[in-house]
């Protein structure tokens, strides 16, 4: 049997990635304030969430995760969610047309501030200080003083959050999104580009659809799906004390939720089975995700799954991997054998942008021929053992930066320096985010056909 959970029972287990907060009052003092607000999400939204991701899980449906690497407190404008929103929406669209299956939207947003650190410290010159842990917890200026954890910082992101989400809701379910908007989506500067042109072709189509369905009688007063969509939020639950003070009881059900975002992952440096991150996950009912790199075996994968899925619901886990594009044929298959053999449900995502992280020009960055190369190994596993490519999770953003190289713009390491302007990891911008989407469309067309053809075969 395993002990029973508490929001706080993670407390008493070993954890990593925690910041050394000076003033452990002050932490406490601002916990107890959180957990007097109001949640920002709803239970009943985590559970939709869970069966929007039963239906990925059955094969039927494909996640489409993706955000900043980081949130921060400096770029809290809203051009920049709006413009995220449309480079999302495109792919999205791109990705509904080509499978002929629900997309099911994620965003890394409205929570996303705390990054695990490979290092403790950061050495510049002469001078060592802790490392930036993410806006939710201190300052990525390189000063003593701006590094220093300050507990008030969890305060604002949540206010942050708070903000960002309502707008996100405002234009999910305000007209924003209405299909027939397919053609404004598109970005000034994406238009001239080939992934422009071929965006506006499926767009062109999009609308001729929509025009015949208005004249068959159906549009967006009968049938509201079309001006409207479901937007979810997610984030690395890293920072366990404001996570805590924000689960909350669900007055329907009598169950846990963790109420900062519908769906929150663990990440790969904290899923040790027996320390506090795990421990923490397993009580709450959201949908949650799993960071699988290269160091998973299938014997920990299975013991993990037992951990923080012991009844098997479909929709309640997604295994996101990460290995790099040369490791996913070693690590892969395995692991999908492990879960197959036990029977287990869940969605297989992928994240192509931590196993590919290189520094060149002096930065860190992510070469966009290696994203690719992991997207299309990630399919051809799948294949291979006929199981679901589920997702994808990406690190984006709707404006026009300059972090990862290559794409049909040929991004050079020279240009890196032009508009470089993340947080913490390099982001696909918008044009090569959706030309990744049209990659990704074709890939799930190989797998539908694989499929009727089965079908046919099959009788
Ligand atoms: N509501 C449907 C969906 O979310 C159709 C839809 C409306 C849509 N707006 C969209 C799909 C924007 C993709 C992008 O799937
Ligand atoms: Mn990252």
């Amino acid at each position: 049997m395993a002990e029973k959970w508490t929001p706080d029972s993670w407390r008493s287990l070993p954890i990593l990635q925690v910041p050394d907060y000076p003033d452990q009052e002050a932490v406490a003092a601002v916990e107890q304030r959180l957990s007097t607000y109001p949640p920002l999400v709803f239970a009943g939204e985590a559970r939709a969430l869970k069966r929007q991701l039963a239906n990925v899980a059955a094969g039927n449906a494909f996640l489409l995760q993706g955000g900043d690497c980081a949130e921060s407190f400096a770029e809290h404008h809203p051009d920049h969610i709006r413009d995220f929103f449309r480079a999302f929406l495109q792919m999205a669209v791109v990705l509904t047309y080509a499978a002929s299956q629900p997309v099911v939207k994620v965003g890394r947003i409205a929570g996303q501030f705390a990054k695990p650190r490979s290092s403790s410290v950061e050495k510049k010159d002469d001078i060592e200080l802790p490392s930036y842990r993410g806006d939710i917890i201190n300052d990525i200026a390189f000063s003593e003083e701006g590094r220093i954890p300050d507990p008030n910082r969890q305060a604002m992101a949540y206010r942050q959050s708070a903000a960002t989400l309502n707008l996100l809701r405002a234009f999910s379910q305000g007209g924003f999104a209405n299909l027939d908007q397919v053609h404004q989506w598109m970005l000034g500067f994406i238009t001239d580009s080939p992934q422009g042109h071929r965006y506006k072709e499926l767009a062109d189509r999009i609308t001729e659809a929509l025009a015949f369905m208005r004249a068959c009688g159906v549009d967006a007063t009968s049938v509201p799906q079309l001006n409207s969509t479901d937007f979810f939020t997610s984030h690395e639950a890293l920072l366990l004390g404001y996570e805590e003070a924000l689960t909350r009881v669900d007055s329907t059900s009598g169950d846990w939720y963790a109420t900062s975002g519908h769906m929150l992952w663990i990440g790969d440096r904290t899923r040790q089975p027996d320390h506090a991150h795990v421990e923490f996950f397993r009580g709450i009912k959201n949908p949650i995700g799993l960071k699988c790199g290269p160091s998973l075996t299938p014997d920990g994968l299975i013991e993990l799954i037992d951990k923080l899925n012991p009844e098997n619901e479909a929709g309640r886990l997604t295994l996101i991997c990460r290995f790099g594009a040369d490791k996913v044929f070693d690590h892969l298959p395995q692991l999908i054998r492990a879960v197959e053999r036990e029977g287990r449900t869940v969605v297989w995502s992928c994240d192509p942008m931590h196993g590919n992280t290189i520094t060149a020009g002096g930065y860190k960055t992510r070469p966009f021929e290696r994203i690719l190369k992991e997207v299309e190994a990630f399919f051809a596993v799948h294949r291979a053992e006929g199981t679901h490519a589920g997702g994808i999770h990406i690190e984006m953003t709707g404006r026009d930066v300059t972090e990862c190289t290559g794409g049909a713009h040929a991004l050079t390491a020279e240009q890196l320096g032009d508009r470089y302007h993340t947080h913490c990891d390099p982001r696909l911008n918008a044009n090569q985010a959706l030309e990744l989407a049209f990659l990704i469309a074709e890939n799930l067309k190989k797998e539908r056909d694989g499929r009727t053809m089965k079908q046919a075969v099959n009788g």
